[in-house]
C-alpha cells in the first residue's frame, strides 16, 4: 500500500507486541507514524518523552518508521500528517468491542480515513502494557515481553525509584 499510516496508542511501555505490529505495518505502508497520545487521563508509568525515546530506539532499524506524539482527536492528527490509514492491533476477542467502537467512531468523524487491523505474532497475543507494568513494578524479568532498551530502562527506573524510597523512608 503506497501511503502513510498512523499507529496510535499509549505505549506505556512499548512491548514486543507493539514492535511486531510496527514491523508488519511498515511492510505494507510507505511510511508508518507511531503516535503517542499526550492528553490521556490515564496515569502513566513513563512520560511521553521517555516513550518517544524508547520507541525511536526500538524502531531505529526500520527506515520508514517515525515516532511522534499527538494531542486532541486522532483523525485530526491523521489529517495533519496526510495519513489515510490508522493501524491498530487485535489480540483476542476481548479487544474487539473496544477496537470496533473506536474504528467506527473514527470513521464517522472522518469517512476518508480507514482503520486497518493487524494480528500480532501468536507469542505476543497475551501481552499488554498493563501486565508488563505490573510485572515491572513487582520486580519480574521483562526480557520476554519488551525490547531490550525498554527492559533496561524500566529496570533502572524502578531500581532508582526504590533506592529513593529507601533513603527517604
Ligand atoms: O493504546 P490505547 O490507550 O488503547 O490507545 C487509545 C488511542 C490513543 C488510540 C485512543 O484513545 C485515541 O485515539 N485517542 C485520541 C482521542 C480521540 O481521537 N478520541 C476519539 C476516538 S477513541
Amino acid at each position: 500500500m503506497n501511503s502513510i499510516a498512523i499507529y496510535p496508542g499509549s505505549f506505556d511501555p512499548p512491548t514486543n507486541g507493539h514492535i511486531d505490529l510496527v514491523l508488519r505495518s511498515s511492510r505494507l505502508f510507505e511510511k508508518v507514524v507511531v503516535a503517542i497520545l499526550r492528553n490521556t487521563t490515564k496515569k502513566c508509568l513513563l512520560s511521553v518523552e521517555e516513550r518517544v525515546q524508547l520507541l525511536k530506539e526500538c524502531t531505529k532499524d526500520i527506515p520508514n518508521v517515525e515516532v511522534d506524539a499527538f494531542d486532541g482527536l486522532l483523525v485530526d492528527y491523521a489529517r495533519v500528517r496526510g495519513a489515510k490509514h490508522i493501524v491498530r492491533g487485535i489480540r483476542a476477542l476481548t479487544d474487539f468491542e473496544y477496537e470496533f467502537q473506536i474504528a467506527l467512531l473514527n470513521r464517522r468523524l472522518a469517512s476518508d480515513i480507514e482503520t486497518i487491523f493487524f494480528m500480532p505474532k501468536e507469542e505476543h497475543v497475551y501481552l499488554s502494557s498493563k501486565l508488563v507494568r505490573e510485572v515491572a513494578l513487582l520486580g519480574g524479568n521483562l526480557d520476554n515481553f519488551v525490547p531490550k532498551p525498554v527492559s533496561l530502562y524500566l529496570d533502572k527506573k524502578i531500581k532508582d525509584f526504590l533506592r529513593f524510597y529507601d533513603t527517604e523512608g
